[in-house]
């Protein structure tokens, strides 16, 4: 039978992929990080980090929860130790931004507030993402917690973002007609529904968390799926643009940024999450795909194009009335 199971694993062969990691001990140029995950504590690579180089800062930290990632156990802090750690990687870590640059921070609701107040005092908030976590934590005595926060800030005003980038195709409930008969805004597609194209909104429904049946999925715990950072990368950089992830887990941003022509570098403490990243970006090298965005639109939650047949593969030429 067929393994269903499409989870990353690690071989021995993989042992030669920590060629690629580097190690910063000196102050570092940008051609010796572009594409290189550095591996080692955020505290002593902040140091040696070029100045000015990063068009998008995508922060994914350990949340104010007890939590292990591999043999690094991170203990819940009150939320003013939680603010100052937070604080005390943050304001050194903002030399690396260019003046047109953003930032998007990851949190859960105990740490959005906390976070809010680090971000603010040194960045231009622009807007907070709440996206729905398809599998939530249950609890008997408190609403079942299905949400986390992104927070988006830039440096200055001067900023990139480009919200065609980012459309997403959704599927028209009360297909409004205008005076002439003429569709308002909506098309339908071969399976007779209609659909419109939209800008979306900071309330994202359409993600699925990696699990077993992904390609994407590996063994890191608090893996993000491809498919946001694909919009975020999409919607606040151009092409070769250079992405920065200083917690990078198993390299989520690092996989998108490369099958998106994007440069990356990012950090990672834990020997095996970067093992795993660097196994992704191999891999990227050949499979540019991204499960959710198939011809530059994404798509709703576990759907495929492939179930909405395009006639000339183009969304465009389709039944369009
Ligand atoms: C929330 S996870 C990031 C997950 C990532 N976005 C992904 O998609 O896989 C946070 C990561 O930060 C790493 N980490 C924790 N403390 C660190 C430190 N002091 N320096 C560098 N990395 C650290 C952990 O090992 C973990 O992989």
């Amino acid at each position: 039978m067929k393994n269903r199971n499409k989870t990353i694993q690690l071989n021995n062969q993989d042992k030669q992929l920590s060629d690629n990691l580097i190690h910063l001990s000196q102050k570092t140029g940008i051609a010796a990080i572009t594409n290189k995950i550095i591996h080692q504590d955020i505290f002593s690579a902040i140091p040696y980090l070029p100045n000015g180089f990063v068009d998008l800062l995508f922060i994914d930290p350990p949340y104010n929860i007890n939590k292990t990632f591999k043999n690094n156990t991170f203990r819940a802090l009150s939320d003013k130790e939680y603010e100052q750690w937070m604080e005390s990687w943050l304001a050194p870590l903002l030399k690396i931004l260019k003046p047109n640059a953003s930032v998007y921070i990851c949190c859960d609701w105990k740490s959005s507030a906390v976070t809010y107040n680090v971000i603010s005092k040194y960045l231009k908030v622009k807007n907070r993402i709440t996206w729905e976590r398809e599998k939530g934590r249950g609890a008997l005595t408190n609403w079942k917690n299905c949400s986390e926060d992104i927070w988006f800030a830039t440096v200055s005003d001067d900023y990139y973002f480009n919200p065609d980038a980012i459309k997403t195709l959704r599927k028209v409930i009360a297909p409004y007609r205008q005076e002439n008969g003429k569709p308002k805004d909506w098309f339908k597609l071969k399976d007779g529904s209609a659909y419109r194209l939209t800008y979306p909104s900071n309330l994202w429904t359409d993600l699925t968390i990696p699990f077993w049946s992904m390609p994407e999925n590996t063994e890191h715990p608090t893996q993000k799926p491809e498919k946001l950072l694909a919009k975020i990368i999409l919607a606040s950089t151009k092409e070769n643009a250079f992405v920065f992830d200083p917690f990078l887990g198993s390299g989520t941003t690092a996989v998108v940024a490369k099958k998106l022509n994007r440069k990356y570098s990012g950090i990672e403490i834990n020997h095996t999450y970067c093992l795993y990243a660097e196994k992704r970006l191999q891999k990227a090298a050949t499979d540019k795909s991204i499960q959710g965005y198939e011809q530059g639109i994404f798509l709703e939650r576990n759907t495929k194009l492939k179930t909405l047949p395009l006639k000339n593969n183009h969304l465009f030429t389709l039944n369009r009335e």
